[in-house]
C-alpha cells in the first residue's frame, strides 16, 4: 500500500511507513492511540494512522512534558508525535508489525482530541463483535483496519475498472437516479414529485434502459460504476442499495461482449489479488442446462465437483416402489455422492456409524425437506467391501443394479450416496442445498481459489403458473439467440436466451445479454410476457420511439461491484466491503433511517400516511 505523504504541519511521515532505514530522522506523526501501555518512567502507544502502526516511546526522564501527556492519552485519542526514528534494541523487534524493527523516540506529545472509551476494540479484528453495535458506530467500525483493508481493496478494484476501460476506449457516462421503472425483477423504490403532485419517480433497478438509449446516441462503448436500488428481501449477497459496474457496447455479439469482459475478470485478479488461484483460465463455459442438471444451480460453487448424477435409468429397474412410480412419471432420480465421509476406520467407527449415521442422515434429509422433497433415500458403502451396504434402500436393488449404479456415479469405500427423486425443480433444489452443505461438512471450498465460468443459453422464459404467462428469465430486452427466434411462434419455453452470467464460487457476479434491436421482435416479446401493447408503450414509450432512429445492434452486461469486492476481500457478506450498508430490515442503524417524515414535507408532497406509528412499528 502507497506510503505517500504531502508533509505539512501535521505530519512529516505516516505511521506504518518508517522502516529501519529511517534511523535518526526527525519525524512528525499523526494518528489515534492503538494501545497504550504504561511501566512507570516509560510509556508505550502504539500510533495507527492509515497506513500502519508504529511504536512511540516517551521516556519521562528525556521529556517528562510529553511523558505527562502521554500519561493522560487513552486508546482512540488523536496525537501528534514529535521525534526520532531509532532502530529496536535487539530482543525487541516486532515481526507482526511492517515498522517492528524501528520505534519512535519522543520528545513533544500533542493531543490534537480526546475521545469516549469506544463500544468495542478498534484495535482488534475481532468478528465477534456484535454486528448491530457495528453498524450504530459504523464510523469506528470502518476504522478498524479489517475494514480499512476492505474498503480500500475496493476501491483499488473500481479505479483499475476505470482504468482498463478507459483504455479500452469506453466513456463513463452518469445517468439519472431520479427515473422511471426499468424493471428488473423487484420492486421500485419511489420518490414523490413537489412539482408534479401525485406523482413519482422510480429510483433505476439497473441503468439498462438508459444506457441501450447511450447506444442509440452513438456512444458505442458506455461504463458506468452505477448505484442501484431494488426494494427486495436482503440477503448476504445483497443490499436493496448496491454498486454495478454497467457496460453497453454497439456493433457486437455475445462473443464480443464475453471476451472483453473475460479480459477484465482475468486482468483484475492478476492485478489486485495475485494471491489467489483461478480455478480455469480461459474461464469455462457452461449451458444453463448442464449446471441445473449437475449442481441444481444456475450459479453452482466450482470450487469442488459434488456433480449429480441422473441414475434415473437403473433406478426405474429397481424394486424400490418410489423410484418406479416418479420414473414411470418422468421424473429423475438423481445421486449426489458424498465423497469420503466415512473414509478412515475411525469416522466409520466412532462419527459416522450407527447412532451419529442415523443424526447425519436425518440432518440433511431434513435440509431436502426445506427444498420441498419428501425423503431422502440413501447408501453408505462401508470402508469393507465385504460388508453390506447400509441404508434403508440397498435391498431394493440387485446385486448387479448396485455394481452397474456405483459404476455410474464412481462410487469409492467409505461414500454416502444421496438420492433424490421427485419433481425436476425440486430435485433441483436438494441437489443445490446438500452439495452446499457437503461442501461446508467436508470443508471443500477453498478461500484462495476464485472459481469464475460463465453460465449461457438460459432459456428465455420461465413460466409464470400464477399468472399463467410467461416471465422474461433476464429481462424484456434480452434477445433470444438468433436459431432460437422461430421458437417464440411455437413453443417459447424452449427458446434460449443470448444471454450470459458470470459466476464465481456460488455467487452471481455479473449478467448481460445482446438486446433486441429491432421493433417486431421487442413487440412479440411484450404479448408473451403478459404485457399489453398499451402498457408497454405507457412505460417503455421513450425506448419503442428511440428504437426507430437507427439503433445499432448492441449488448452489454452488468457486475455486482459489491459482490466482487466480497470475494476478492474473502468476506463473509456485502455488508463488509460497503462502507455504510443497510441493516438486515433495509435501515441504517447509525443515522436511523428510514424515519417518519414532518407533516409540512408530506403535505407539499399531498402525501397521507394511512399507517398509525405504533401499527406501523408492529409491522416492522
Ligand atoms: P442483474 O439484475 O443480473 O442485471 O444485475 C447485475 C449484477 O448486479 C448484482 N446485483 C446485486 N448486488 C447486490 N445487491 C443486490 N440487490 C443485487 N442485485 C443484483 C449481481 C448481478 O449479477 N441490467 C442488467 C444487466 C445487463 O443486462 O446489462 C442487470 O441489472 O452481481
Amino acid at each position: 500500500m502507497s506510503s505517500w505523504i504531502r508533509v505539512n504541519m501535521y505530519k512529516t511521515h505516516n505511521c506504518g511507513a518508517l522502516r529501519e532505514g529511517d534511523q535518526g530522522q526527525s519525524v512528525t506523526l499523526a494518528g489515534w492511540v492503538n494501545r497504550r501501555r504504561d511501566q512507570g518512567g516509560l510509556i508505550f502507544i502504539d500510533l495507527r494512522d492509515r497506513w500502519g502502526i508504529v511504536q512511540v516511546v516517551v521516556n519521562q526522564e528525556q521529556a517528562s512534558q510529553a511523558h505527562h501527556t502521554a500519561s493522560t492519552a487513552r486508546n482512540e485519542y488523536v496525537l501528534q508525535v514529535k521525534g526520532q526514528v531509532r532502530v529496536r534494541p535487539e530482543g525487541t523487534h516486532n515481526p507482526e508489525l511492517a515498522t517492528g524493527t524501528i520505534e519512535v523516540i519522543a520528545d513533544d506529545i500533542t493531543i490534537l482530541n480526546t475521545s469516549k472509551t469506544p463500544p468495542f476494540y478498534i484495535n482488534t479484528d475481532d468478528e465477534a463483535i456484535d454486528e448491530s453495535r457495528r453498524m450504530q458506530y459504523r464510523y469506528l467500525d470502518l476504522r478498524r483496519p479489517a475494514m480499512q483493508y476492505n474498503i480500500i481493496l475496493r476501491h483499488r478494484i473500481v479505479k483499475y475498472i476505470r482504468d482498463y476501460l478507459d483504455g479500452q476506449g469506453f466513456v463513463e457516462i452518469e445517468t439519472p437516479i431520479l427515473f422511471k421503472t426499468t424493471p428488473e425483477g423487484a420492486r421500485d423504490f419511489l420518490v414523490p414529485s413537489r412539482l408534479q403532485p401525485g406523482k413519482f419517480y422510480a429510483l433505476p433497478q439497473s441503468p439498462q434502459q438508459l444506457k441501450q438509449l447511450l447506444m442509440v446516441a452513438g456512444y458505442e462503448r458506455y461504463f458506468q460504476i452505477a448505484r442501484c436500488f431494488r426494494d427486495e428481501d436482503l440477503r448476504g449477497d445483497r443490499q436493496p442499495e448496491f454498486t454495478q459496474l454497467d457496460m453497453e457496447m454497439s456493433f457486437v455479439q455475445r462473443e464480443d461482449v464475453m471476451q472483453l469482459n473475460e479480459g477484465l475478470v482475468l486482468s483484475l485478479v492478476q492485478t489486485i489479488v495475485p494471491h489467489k488461484r483461478l480455478l480455469a483460465a480461459p474461464l469455462p463455459r457452461l449451458t444453463y442446462q448442464e449446471v441445473m442438471e449437475k449442481y441444481g444451480s444456475d450459479k453452482p460453487d466450482l470450487r469442488y465437483d459434488l456433480a449429480a448424477v441422473d441414475v434415473s435409468a437403473i433406478a426405474a429397474k429397481s424394486a424400490f416402489p418410489i423410484f418406479q412410480a416418479n420414473t414411470a412419471e418422468g421424473k429423475p432420480v438423481k445421486v449426489l455422492r458424498a465423497p469420503g465421509l466415512l473414509r478412515s476406520k475411525e469416522d466409520q467407527d466412532k462419527a459416522i456409524s450407527g447412532e451419529a449415521l442415523k443424526r447425519l442422515m436425518k440432518e440433511l434429509e431434513d435440509l431436502a425437506k426445506t427444498a420441498g422433497a419428501k425423503g431422502l433415500a440413501w447408501m453408505a458403502l462401508p470402508l469393507n467391501e465385504a460388508e453390506e451396504v447400509k441404508g434403508p434402500i440397498g435391498k431394493y436393488f440387485t446385486v448387479e443394479q448396485k455394481a452397474q449404479l456405483f459404476d455410474q456415479v464412481d462410487a469409492q469405500p467409505g461414500d454416502i450416496l444421496l438420492f433424490m427423486s421427485d419433481k425436476r425443480e425440486t430435485v433441483y433444489k436438494c441437489v443445490d442445498l446438500l452439495r452446499t452443505n457437503l461442501a461446508e461438512r467436508l470443508n471443500l471450498a477453498d478461500p484462495d481459489l476464485l472459481a469464475f465460468a460463465w453460465v449461457i443459453d438460459f432459456p428465455m422464459f420461465y413460466w409464470d403458473e400464477e399468472n399463467q404467462r410467461w416471465d422474461p428469465s433476464q429481462h424484456m430486452f434480452t434477445s433470444p439467440l438468433p436459431e432460437d427466434i422461430p421458437l417464440l411462434d411455437t413453443d417459447p419455453g424452449q427458446s434460449r436466451g443470448s444471454q450470459y452470467d458470470l459466476i464465481c464460487n456460488g455467487y452471481e457476479i455479473g449478467g448481460g445479454s445482446i438486446r433486441i434491436h429491432n421493433r417486431e421482435l421487442q413487440e412479440k416479446i411484450f404479448p408473451l410476457i403478459g404485457q399489453t401493447m398499451e402498457h408497454a408503450r405507457d412505460q417503455f414509450g421513450h425506448m419503442l420511439e428511440a428504437f426507430e432512429y437507427g439503433v445499432p445492434p448492441h449488448g452489454g452486461m452488468a457486475w455486482g461491484v459489491d459482490r466482487l469486492s466480497m470475494i476478492f476481500a474473502g468476506a463473509p457478506n456485502i455488508r463488509e466491503v460497503i462502507a455504510f450498508p443497510k441493516t438486515q430490515q433495509g435501515a441504517d442503524a447509525m443515522a436511523h433511517a428510514p424515519s417518519y417524515a414532518e407533516q409540512k414535507q408530506l403535505d407539499e408532497l399531498y402525501i397521507q400516511v394511512t399507517i398509525e406509528p405504533e401499527e406501523a412499528e408492529q409491522a416492522e
